[in-house]
């Protein structure tokens, strides 16, 4: 029952309060500064059955905050983002920043570059599904935060309750035919904001595969992998071992349906940010998010910092294995100053841009 303590807490080193009827919770008594192993597979036990875990006064700092993370799993990083006339605005590569801060730690204007870009983040997501191998737990914590009341709130969607409440015909279809989306962040960039990205072409980069149902292994439920990454969607023979693209109109309709269908109001939490060091983790195998504007946009400074955990799961490299990771830097730095990217396109598949920079939030 959501708001409530947990009656029959399974727990012996945390508390739990539930923020919803099927999904995320609230935790109490962690202890950041020192957490025995008992705790920690108490934290791990917790987020395979909630989805989102919310800690309110961690006290971590950046150090602490990877340190941490890197008991769940191995880290990405963003050293691919970081290309000439890009730094890291923080001595951890494993922090991707999802502030509102340009590099000098000044709030960025609604008109620049960057707050187009970070419109796509306004879209329900999971983190990496545009990367080879895609991510488990995202843990997000507040470094600055605006105003109360001034907005900037960050909304969840279980897509593990959506999968199990999803149309027979259509759950019969994604499994039936291996249904899989073509991920890429520059289709969520250009979704975000149209008229910014006209000449961005999504098409122009390679695109991560993953499977739409599948498995969530750590709890054993199915799970809807679904989000405005999603470019299109392909079928997959496993006689054949071919990816076939649906019909663009086909594909366009199912994808807006499955993610109309996770989105709905009754899967949604929104979470509000109390105090600085509250950390927000999820599992991006198991629930949608996006950041919420508000008025605090152009105004005050929301810091906020992420560790991203890479899957561990039998899943997690979908249909890429031996594609490599790119930061999509010159793609849109071309898009971002006016250009274009055709020399990228020319540059071929695995080539990994050395110039440009871009942001490092996504
Ligand atoms: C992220 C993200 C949302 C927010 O860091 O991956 O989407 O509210 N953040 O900042
Ligand atoms: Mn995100």
């Amino acid at each position: 029952m959501p708001g409530f303590l947990s009656q029959d807490n399974p727990f012996k080193t945390i508390t739990i309060k539930e923020l919803h009827p099927t999904y995320a919770a609230e935790i109490f008594g962690a202890n950041f500064q020192d957490m025995s192993e008992e705790q920690f597979q108490e934290i791990r036990v917790a987020m395979a059955k909630y989805g989102v875990l919310v800690f309110r006064n961690t006290g971590l700092s950046d150090t602490q905050h990877v340190k941490f993370s890197e008991r769940i799993g191995e880290l990405d990083n963003i050293a691919r983002y970081l290309t000439a006339g890009r730094k890291a605005r923080y001595a951890h590569l494993e922090l991707f920043d999802a502030s509102n801060l340009d590099d000098n730690g000044d709030i960025i204007t609604l008109d620049n570059p960057r707050s187009h870009y970070n419109k796509g983040n306004a879209l329900f997501h999971v983190d990496s599904s545009f990367n080879p191998r895609r991510s488990s737990w995202s843990l997000l914590r507040a470094v600055k935060l605006p105003p109360p009341g001034t907005g900037g709130e960050t909304e969840f969607a279980d897509s593990r309750t959506a999968f199990e409440e999803l149309d027979e015909g259509t759950k019969a279809l994604l499994l039936k035919k291996h249904l899989l989306g073509a991920h890429t962040l520059l289709h969520s960039r250009k979704l975000g904001s149209p008229e910014f990205f006209k000449d961005l072409d999504p098409e122009s980069q390679p695109m991560a595969r993953h499977k739409i149902a599948q498995l969530h292994e750590p709890s054993g439920r199915m799970n809807l992998y679904i989000a405005t990454h999603c470019h299109h969607i392909e079928s997959y023979d496993p006689a054949t071992d071919k990816l076939t693209p649906m019909s663009k109109v086909h594909s366009d309709e199912l994808l807006h349906r499955l993610l109309d269908q996770v989105t709905q109001p009754k899967y949604v939490l929104s979470v509000d940010w109390h105090n600085e060091s509250d950390l927000v983790a999820w599992d991006n195998t198991a629930v949608l998010h996006r950041a919420t504007g508000g008025s605090f946009e152009g105004k005050y400074k929301r810091d906020m910092r992420r560790t991203t955990v890479h899957d561990g799961s039998s899943t997690a490299w979908g249909f890429n294995d031996g594609m490599v990771a790119t930061g999509f830097a010159r793609t849109l730095q071309g898009a971002m100053s006016g250009g274009t990217n055709g020399e990228e396109k020319r540059m071929g598949k695995e080539k990994e841009v050395e110039k440009g920079g871009v942001d490092v939030g996504a």
